[in-house]
């Protein structure tokens, strides 16, 4: 199909940022977390609410693993996931709404409802402390 340059020029100007706002990196989000919280982020903290339990059957470890910095294994499936520090896995926080899926999806199955911006805010920064 042929299409006037100026018109593919605009068609691409409308479509990139869409496509681009999702692209993120762990620092970024982190400022993102921060500011919506309006605390700073405390990695210790962070690394506590992970390790450990809600009130319910799991914790972020169950799955993850209490370090991070290896791959976990899902507690039901088996099915092995890449390490969630982005130290070791250049993929982690890296597509914004990948990360709230999981966030969203994960913090429910461990503690029943969505987690803060505080407490994704802790876990990002205790994340970014392993190396
Ligand atoms: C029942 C298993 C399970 C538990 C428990 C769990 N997760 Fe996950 N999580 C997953 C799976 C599966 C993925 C997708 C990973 C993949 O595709 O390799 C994931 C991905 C993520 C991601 C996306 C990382 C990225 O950039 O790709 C974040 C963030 C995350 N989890 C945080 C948490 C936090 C915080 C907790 C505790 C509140 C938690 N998870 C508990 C299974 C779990």
């Amino acid at each position: 199909m042929c299409m006037p340059t100026s018109w593919r020029l605009m068609l691409l100007l409308a479509v990139a940022p869409a496509v681009q706002a999702q692209a993120t990196t762990p620092a970024q989000l982190q400022r993102t977390y921060d500011a919506a919280a309006g605390t700073p982020a405390q990695p210790e903290r962070g690394r506590l609410f992970f390790t450990q339990r809600h009130g319910g059957e799991w914790s972020c470890a169950s799955c993850h693993g209490a370090m991070p910095t290896v791959a976990g294994r899902h507690v039901v499936t088996g099915k092995p996931l890449d390490p969630l520090a982005p130290a070791f896995n250049p993929q982690a926080f890296t597509d914004e709404r990948r990360v709230e899926k999981w966030f969203r999806r994960n913090c429910k199955d461990v503690t029943g409802r969505e987690c803060s911006a505080a407490e994704k805010a802790d876990v990002l920064a205790w994340l970014q402390t392993l190396r």
